[in-house]
């Protein structure tokens, strides 16, 4: 493969457009990726870790009935305006800095549920000709040094090739992630060498599960023009990336950090805990009641 300078990685697309039946009732009305860990929604982490990594333009792939994260991003002329009135600048700082004015928005929709292959085809015209990310905003990574995102734009940079998001998963979930199999490349790397959506285990390349972080050559959108209905009879970005592989190299990424699946409830629920013992106002209480919990059980 014949590498030139790679371009920088600019922009990040966030599919947001799936239904959350994982969380019903409470995503009757409100998407997934509005449900709060601690007092920030889902799709603002990963948006701060996309903001981490250097993206300046977030592609939101929305659906019907999703204004609510058109909403969080947007000015909250009232809010503001009573915040600046009772002098709560703290507050009307949070609310204000979500997203730095020079961050380019864009909101593209996805007429149908036709699979993630499909949403991130939608941001097609967006994207144009550039690498770029993908972010599942119901995985979330927490990480006391640079951002998995971060991490692997570095690695992007070095080595001109697609980067994803992996790590070890046990024997018994392969049926719930994208499996890769990979080979260590002359630069010592994991490249990529197969890739497969949600396989039974005895059909799994390795137990190197798919994290929803992606640094993508846009080479994969022809790849995704071809891909048919795959594993759930949905257009998969699996296989568009697999399809990539003859042509791009793409290489694994075990980043640093620790992830949370807050797709299922009870990751969500760890999460949460997690992340409001990071909050210094509330730590002691919630070790307090934690204590008192495991005395019971
Ligand atoms: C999607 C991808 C899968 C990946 C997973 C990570 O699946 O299709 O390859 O491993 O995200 O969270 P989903 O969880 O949307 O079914």
């Amino acid at each position: 493969f014949l590498m030139n300078q790679p371009k920088p990685v600019r922009k990040a697309v966030f599919p947001v457009a799936g239904l959350g039946t994982r969380f019903l009732p409470a995503t009757k009305s409100i998407p997934k990726e509005m449900l709060p860990i601690v007092d920030k929604p889902l799709i603002q982490y990963a948006v701060e870790e996309a903001l981490e990594a250097g993206i300046d333009t977030l592609i939101f792939v929305t659906s019907r009935n999703k204004h609510a994260i058109s909403d969080h991003f947007d000015t909250a002329f009232e809010l503001q305006t009573r915040l600046a009135q009772d002098g709560k600048t703290g507050l009307l700082q949070r609310i204000n800095q979500i997203v730095p004015d020079e961050v380019n928005l864009v909101y593209v929709t996805q007429p149908e549920a036709l699979g993630l292959g499909h949403a991130i085809l939608c941001a097609e015209t967006i994207v144009g000709d550039e690498p770029f990310a993908i972010l599942l905003a119901d995985d979330m990574i927490r990480n006391d040094g640079p951002g998995a995102l971060a991490q692997m734009v570095d690695l992007y940079r070095e080595s001109g090739a697609s980067v994803i998001g992996v790590e070890e998963i046990p024997d018994e979930m392969t049926t719930s992630y994208g499996v890769v199999g990979v080979e260590v490349n002359d630069q010592g790397r994991s490249a990529i060498h197969t890739m497969v959506e949600k396989p039974v285990p005895e059909d799994a390349p390795s137990r190197l599960g798919v994290v929803g972080r992606y640094v993508l050559d846009p080479a994969v959108f022809s790849y995704l023009h071809g891909v048919t209905a795959g594993s759930g009879g949905e257009i998969q970005l699996t296989d568009g990336i697999a399809a990539m592989l003859q042509t791009h190299p793409v290489l694994a990424l075990p980043f640093e950090g620790e992830r949370y699946d807050c797709g299922s409830r009870h990751g969500f629920i760890k999460a949460t805990i997690d992340y409001a013992i990071d909050h210094d106002d509330i730590r002691d209480d919630m070790l307090d009641h934690m204590s008192d919990l495991l005395e019971q059980f």
